[in-house]
């Protein structure tokens, strides 16, 4: 047994009062979970401490929270663990009245609070989720019993299936506490598991919705911070890129041109091994064409919007050489290293299987 602070972030509407913070003593085993402490204080403290939960085992999703910052389920982060990482912040930044360090505990972020812990999942994780069309539709007669496919066909959106719809990567997400409407992590890891589905007749028209939202698919700004919330291991953001991706493989203009810049980077250092600025500038908006600018409008208008860009690189100092100017004059790799790099695209593309974990390596790798 140890005890342990929860700094719990309170809110009580029917006090018509704002947030406060409420400090709660607790004495539990360590290997026992934060969500243990506050239902410990809950019953021996204050019993309008209200929290959501449900099956206290990972499983139901109701016990979404931020604790020490970090999104997460209250059922699956043991509150010795969360007392360790209390302390190595405070380490970092201790505060200035040498207080110890105490387990901070607070509601989900993106989402309307509605009491203490509980949040309000409908208006946005829901309302979200719903806006994906989360479910089959598939075309054609539907067969007499169940629809079969080869089971190997299912393994890519496994991973998506695994989701159970707590909210950790919703109120984590970056690009959604910029803007509220993005369909968000949650929702477009849903997308993926319908696209990714070879029964779905309607791929190519869920591929154009997502893409085409303002809000949609390209609206991520690939910051990894959902796939360190999610408890299931679903990265979220996998699935996002997986359906951007295919939306490049349908041919789906992507407004920001990230597509092109992905091909263009590839494709650089498959050539030279290392990062030239200016080529990689010009192919990402003129793609295909070497040493010259293709002279399509989008490509012009592309570069024109970059400028302001390229110009911040070169006062940063990030563009300042001559051969970080000048398209193809970037050295090479020296030596053989270019070798082990086309070596390592050569490996890559015999083996098209991306990284999935639950897709076994092969043997010895
Ligand atoms: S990677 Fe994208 S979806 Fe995930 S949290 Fe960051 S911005 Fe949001
Ligand atoms: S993707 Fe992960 S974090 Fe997001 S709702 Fe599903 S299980 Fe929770
Ligand atoms: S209580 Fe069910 S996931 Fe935490």
């Amino acid at each position: 047994m140890a005890e342990y602070t929860l700094k719990v972030r309170r809110f009580q509407p029917e006090d018509g009062e704002g947030p406060y913070w409420e400090e709660f003593n607790v004495e539990l085993d360590p290997s026992l979970s934060v969500l243990d402490g506050l239902l410990q204080a809950k019953d021996r403290d204050d019993g309008s401490l209200s929290v959501r939960c449900s099956c206290r085992a990972a499983i139901c999703g109701s016990c979404g929270m931020k604790i020490n910052g970090q999104s997460g389920l209250g059922c699956k982060t043991q509150i010795g663990e969360a007392q360790e990482l209390a302390e190595k912040k405070a380490s970092v930044s201790p505060s200035a009245n040498g207080e110890t360090p105490t387990i901070v505990v607070e509601p989900m972020g993106n989402m309307p609070v509605i009491k203490d812990l509980i949040t309000d999942m409908e208006s946005t994780h829901w309302t979200k989720i719903r806006r994906v069309t989360p479910w089959l539709l598939p075309h054609g007669t539907p067969p007499e019993r169940e629809y079969v496919v080869e089971p190997e066909s299912m393994i890519d959106i496994t991973q998506s299936m695994a989701c159970i719809q707590c909210g950790a990567c919703v109120s984590s997400c970056l690009s959604m506490e910029a803007d509220p409407d993005f369909i968000g992590p949650a929702a477009l890891a849903k997308a993926y598991r319908f696209v990714g589905d070879p029964r779905d007749a309607e791929t190519k028209e869920r591929l154009h919705d997502l893409a085409e939202d303002p809000h949609g698919i390209y609206d991520c700004t690939h910051c990894f911070s959902c796939i360190d919330a999610c408890p299931k291991g679903v990265a979220p953001m996998d699935q996002i890129m997986r359906l951007r991706r295919k939306a490049g493989e349908e041919g789906i203009a992507d407004p920001n041109n990230g597509d092109n810049h992905v091909n263009a980077f590839v494709k650089m250092i498959e050539k030279k091994g290392t990062n030239d600025e200016a080529y990689l500038l010009q192919e990402s908006f003129a793609p295909g064409i070497k040493g010259k600018l293709k002279p399509t409008k989008g490509a012009i208008k592309g570069l024109l919007g970059s400028l302001p860009v390229a110009i911040r690189g070169i006062r940063t100092g990030k563009m300042r050489s001559l051969p970080k100017l000048i398209p193809g004059i970037h050295p090479k790799l020296p030596g053989g290293a270019q070798d082990e790099v086309k070596a390592i695209y050569k490996h890559a593309e015999e083996h098209r299987e991306e990284f999935n974990i639950y897709i076994k390596g092969e043997e010895g790798e």
